[in-house]
């Protein structure tokens, strides 16, 4: 458990996106704006209630606060810049107040996560041993310290858990080219192969809420 030191540190970096957005400091009012609009512009992507059906658009169900907040900023400061977070959410996030941010994000978490899906089996096997022991000859450490024993998140560590698998095969490859601004996550996974990407996602998506 030594690596759980590090991840305090970071935690207490990042304070300030932690810093508690709880649905009872938001008003009613921003609270059934958030709704409206998530169900009446955002689900027609990410489907409703965030449960999408469509591996280009990830499930924002059940996801973390602190973590779908610090993506709509990141949207919307142009830090993820892969093509399809550029040409689908630079322009829808940089509409959103940093108000409607915490209050979108708020109602998202607050969702039914979505179902999960079994995949091959030996691939599935392959990749929980990945996500929960690491690959010590590669220095890449165990997923789970930081994404939690079932992929649920933490705090900025997002839930995967029912994921889709290649949407998270995606973004691996545009975070280790850094297209996609994650500096602890470029760093855990600049050695993972595709293969191995492939069938941690594969687990990813299996694990059900
Ligand atoms: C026209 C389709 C479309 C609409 C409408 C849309 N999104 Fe997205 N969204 C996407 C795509 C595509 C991605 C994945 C981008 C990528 O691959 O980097 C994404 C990614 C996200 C993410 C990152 C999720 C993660 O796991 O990292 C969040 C958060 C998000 N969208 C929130 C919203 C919110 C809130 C709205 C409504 C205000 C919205 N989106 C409307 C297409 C859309
Ligand atoms: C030291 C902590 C840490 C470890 C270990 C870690 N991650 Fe992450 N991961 C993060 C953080 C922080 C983010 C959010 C990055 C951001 O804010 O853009 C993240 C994001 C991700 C994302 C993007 C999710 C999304 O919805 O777009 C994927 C995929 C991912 N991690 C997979 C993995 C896999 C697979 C492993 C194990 C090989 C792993 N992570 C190990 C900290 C970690």
């Amino acid at each position: 458990m030594k690596t759980l030191a590090p991840i305090g540190m970071i935690l207490a970096a990042c304070a300030v996106s932690s810093a508690a957005v709880r649905a009872t400091d938001l008003s009613p009012d921003l609270g059934r704006a958030a709704h409206q609009l998530a169900e009446t512009t955002c689900a027609n992507c990410h489907g409703v209630s965030g449960r999408s059906t469509s591996p280009t658009f990830p499930n924002l169900a059940a996801q973390t606060v602190p973590y779908l907040q610090a993506q709509l900023h990141a949207f919307r400061d142009q830090t993820r810049g892969d093509p399809d977070a550029l040409s689908y959410m630079w322009g829808m996030a940089s509409q959103l107040s940093d108000a409607t941010i915490e209050a979108i994000s708020t109602y998202y978490a607050a969702q039914a996560p979505s179902r999960a899906k079994t995949g091959d089996a030996k691939l599935m096997a392959r990749g929980k041993q990945i996500f929960e022991e690491g690959v010590t000859s590669q220095g890449i450490p165990a997923c789970a310290t930081c994404h939690g024993p079932q992929a649920r998140g933490n705090n900025i560590f997002p839930r995967l858990a029912g994921q889709h698998a290649d949407y998270l095969v995606k973004q691996a490859l545009v975070i280790q080219s850094a297209l996609r601004a994650a500096p602890i996550m470029h760093d855990v996974i600049k050695d993972l192969s595709k293969d191995q990407m492939r069938a941690v996602a594969t687990y990813l998506e299996s694990l059900s809420p």
